[in-house]
């Protein structure tokens, strides 16, 4: 993929209300399977008048819950990881890294290349897995881990490896996390962590970036808030380049709650581990081949992903058709959605394109 992408609107699912329309649908009648958000939000219960009346300053609060929870002091709260994700390129130009080559997974979260090519910096792609002998002097590398939408799960000593050599390259290593929170063993935090066991006498913390977001585990996408975990090099002039209020009164006192209500984390995981299993297997089931996903979504890698994807529309279920057209990306649904989805894909609709 490596068309210029700047100055385009880029379509993630997500856009019911477009889909319903098109398909003559109303929109309450959808089951919307087209994220990698969660199926059950974290319970908001009611707030008090002082988030909404307020500026929203730093909250000391939320910083120790996000250090808790991601066990790494060296954090910032942002309006969501997109918003970083946005503001990366500009603040590598302040870094000096203007002009240098950002490698980019082939498949993957559009948004990273979108603002990388908005800034001029020249994309290069790799398939699954950086290639760390290609990698110069100065080099940015970009890894979505685990990967939305091919799944792709790099361990924890296949990404110190690369942030080795990322280091020694005086580049920078950026991880992004966003769908890492129900499998907490591989994420690369605690690198980040002063006297974290992890860390190589050999690496520079600086070379490292990562990205949380609290939108999908949490099924919170709305609230915009997530994290970015990085040295005190990258935060200073992100909070800078983010500006005073960068997170909301509301999400800032859900966030509180969220991160730490250690009880409704684990029941989420273990519910999410389950209905993504079950998924997975209605899929291998209908489909007939091995499935690729992470506990919030699976990939259905397939030839007649568009028709497959209309036939499905037309069922009122919408899915997300990958960019590359060759695959189906399912979120993780309720154990309703997952009943309604089980007999539209027994349906004669869908079974005759098999
Ligand atoms: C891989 C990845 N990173 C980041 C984001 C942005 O998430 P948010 O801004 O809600 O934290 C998304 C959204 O779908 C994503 O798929």
């Amino acid at each position: 993929m490596d068309e210029h992408m700047s100055g385009q609107m880029l379509i993630h699912g997500g856009q019911l209300s477009d889909i319903a329309l098109r398909y003559n649908i109303a929109d309450e009648k959808w089951l919307d399977l087209s994220t990698g958000i969660a199926p059950t939000t974290y319970p908001v219960g009611l707030l008090p008048a002082t988030c909404w009346q307020r500026l929203p300053q730093q909250s000391d609060a939320l910083l120790k819950a996000a250090r808790d929870y991601y066990q790494t002091p060296s954090l910032l709260a942002t309006a969501g990881s997109q918003s970083i994700i946005q503001a990366l390129p500009q603040l590598c130009t302040l870094q000096g890294f203007a002009h240098t080559r950002v490698w980019l997974p082939a498949v993957g979260y559009q948004e990273h290349r979108k603002a990388w090519q908005s800034a001029h910096y020249q994309t290069l792609d790799y398939q699954d897995t950086p290639d760390i002998t290609l990698i110069k002097q100065g080099d940015i590398v970009l890894v979505i881990n685990p990967n939305n939408p091919s799944g792709k799960l790099h361990t924890r000593q296949q990404l110190t490896d690369l942030l080795l050599t990322v280091s020694a390259k005086k580049g920078v290593l950026i991880i992004d996390e966003a769908f890492m929170d129900a499998t907490t063993e591989h994420t690369m935090t605690p690198l980040l962590a002063s006297h974290s066991d992890l860390l190589d006498n050999n690496i520079n913390q600086d070379a490292l970036i990562i990205l949380r977001s609290v939108g999908k585990f949490f099924g919170l996408a709305g609230i915009r808030l997530g994290f970015v975990i990085a040295r005190d090099y990258w935060l200073k002039p992100m909070a800078d380049v983010l500006g005073p209020w960068a997170v909301n009164g509301p999400a800032q006192f859900v966030g509180i709650q969220a991160l730490t209500d250690k009880r409704w984390q684990k029941e989420q995981r273990t519910a999410l581990n389950h209905l993504s299993g079950r998924l997975e297997s209605l899929l291998v089931d209908v489909f007939a081949q091995p499935i690729r996903g992470t506990s919030l979504f699976k990939t259905l890698l397939i030839p007649q992903a568009p028709a497959l994807f209309h036939a499905l529309c037309k069922q009122g279920i919408y899915v997300r058709l990958c960019d590359e057209k060759n695959a189906l990306r399912f979120g993780v649904p309720s154990e309703q959605g997952l009943k309604q989805l089980e007999s539209a894909l027994l349906s004669q609709s869908i079974q005759r394109l098999l």
